[in-house]
């Protein structure tokens, strides 16, 4: 058989090209490319058409099988994140900073859907066996029924998870294991892509569901492979602040539920601690009004969530004024303070400019734009928003707002919290009540002009 040519694979972005070069093309890394060999090589010098392959079994989209059941684990949390429980023969990705709590989560997970009646199996490529259990003594899980292994090799594990048939097998890591038949180190993206692609094979042919855990890089990329993303079913990234006990679990692509769903948990001494009122939580810390604190009321997925938004903003020491932004886009900032300066006639030029959402949480809802307007004014004009306020709301180029979704939810969520005032974009179904009272604008102008009397 002829040898085959060989790959050269980016380790940062999985592009692949024939020739080696110091630069990818694709992502604009340097020294990322690699040399790999191909995955798998069929009968050399053929086309596919001209050796015939087996039959495929076709069968009617109209089939009257009932659709699979989903097992619900009981952790409410990871539940919603799931869709409404864990799809058998589905395959899940969990990616987060090493030490934000993977292997806990997925221990506690294990454990529940056991006792939910499934037959687990928990791999751990990182750990002894002796540290598992350890760690699920200490969880208050060692009489959980987890079938437990610490393995590397792909082609064992195979072997094993055919063999012991369980109804959820959890890998841990993606990055630790090791296919024999792929000629790079583990970690690599050849390595990576050839382990997350047999264990969703695996999960489809036996209908088992597979939890693969992964590490994600310093950038926020799943390390190395963007691709392992595309084999599986269900993409969660578990996140949080270093500092902050605050732990969310987000869905970014789901094909059986809803995406952008976040279950929320708290790291205690004793493992994951759930958060059923999360606003409760990210709002705890709140003393009396300041300048430069705003309370948003967000959407996460299918719950209403709310945070504080803090400004500061200073005089800057610096030619070039600092813009740091923590738990919000940076450039979207940029557009607000740019939407804030040629709109509304504020320049935030020569001022250094600091942004954070309270507790470690992220948002990415453009709904947020109103209230990082009102933080950042409050900073600078150093006044407080008036007492028990909320604020949400879009802005757009040209300084006008515009309603967002889900009004009547975001407002309910504030008033169950004991907030009495809203301010956000005239127009939409918004209606206030007597335990809220609601202050629309239409532009950001007047918004600036009603607020802060400028
Ligand atoms: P771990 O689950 O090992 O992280 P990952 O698998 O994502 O790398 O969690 C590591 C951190 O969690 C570690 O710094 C200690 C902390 N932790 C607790 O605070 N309480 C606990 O009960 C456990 C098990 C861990
Ligand atoms: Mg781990």
């Amino acid at each position: 058989m002829a040898k085959a040519a060989p790959r050269y694979v980016c380790q940062k972005c999985g592009a692949a090209g024939s020739k080696w070069s110091g630069r990818c093309d694709a992502c604009g890394e340097w020294n990322s490319i690699v040399e790999e060999t191909p995955l798998a090589q069929g009968p050399a010098g053929k086309s596919l058409g001209q050796s015939r392959g087996r039959k495929l079994v076709l069968s009617d989209l109209s089939s009257k099988e009932a659709p699979p059941p989903r097992t619900a684990c009981k952790i409410d949390e990871l539940d919603r994140v799931l869709g409404g429980g864990l799809v058998p023969a589905s395959a899940v990705l969990v990616g987060g900073d090493p030490g934000i709590g993977k292997s806990t989560l997925l221990l506690q997970a294990a454990a529940a859907f056991a006792r939910a009646g499934l037959k687990v199996v928990y791999i751990s490529g990182e750990e002894a066996s002796a540290q598992v259990r350890l760690r699920a003594q200490r969880l208050n899980l060692a009489d959980a029924p987890v079938k437990l292994a610490t393995e590397t090799n792909l082609r064992d594990i195979l072997t094993t998870l055919d063999e012991v048939k369980p109804d959820l097998a959890i890998i841990d890591s993606i990055q630790t294991m090791w296919a024999d038949n792929v000629d790079s180190a583990p970690g690599s993206v050849s390595q990576v892509r050839a382990a997350a692609h047999e264990l969703t094979a695996f999960a489809k042919r036996r209908g088992a569901a597979v939890i693969l855990v992964g590490h994600v890089t310093k950038e926020g990329n799943l390390a190395g492979p963007r691709v392992v993303e595309h084999m599986v079913d269900t993409v969660l990234y578990f996140e949080g602040e270093r500092g902050h006990q605050f732990r969310i679990l987000r869905s970014v692509k789901n094909r059986f539920g809803p995406a952008d769903e976040i279950g929320v948990f708290e790291m205690t001494g004793g493992g994951l601690a759930e958060v059923s009122n999360p606003s409760a939580l990210f709002l705890a810390e709140r003393g009396a009004p300041a300048p430069g604190a705003v309370v948003f009321s967000g959407i996460e997925g299918t719950r209403p969530v709310l945070t504080e938004f803090q400004a500061l903003v200073a005089p800057s020491p610096h030619s070039q004024p600092r813009r740091s932004v923590v738990g919000w886009d940076g450039s979207r900032l940029a557009m607000i303070l740019a939407v804030l300066e040629s709109r509304c006639g504020i320049p935030f030029a020569g001022l250094d400019v600091y942004l954070n959402v309270a507790g470690g949480m992220r948002v990415g809802e453009p709904a947020a734009d109103l209230a990082v307007a009102a933080a950042l004014l409050s900073a600078r004009e150093d006044a407080p928003l008036p007492p028990e306020t909320v604020v949400f709301g879009e802005i757009s180029l040209s300084g006008a707002l515009r309603p967002v979704g889900q009004t009547e939810n975001r407002l309910k969520e504030a008033a169950k919290l004991g907030f009495s005032t809203a301010i956000l974009p005239s127009g939409g179904k918004a209606r206030g009540s007597k335990a809220m009272k609601l202050t629309q604008m239409s532009d950001l102008a007047s918004f600036v002009g009603e607020v802060f009397g400028a």
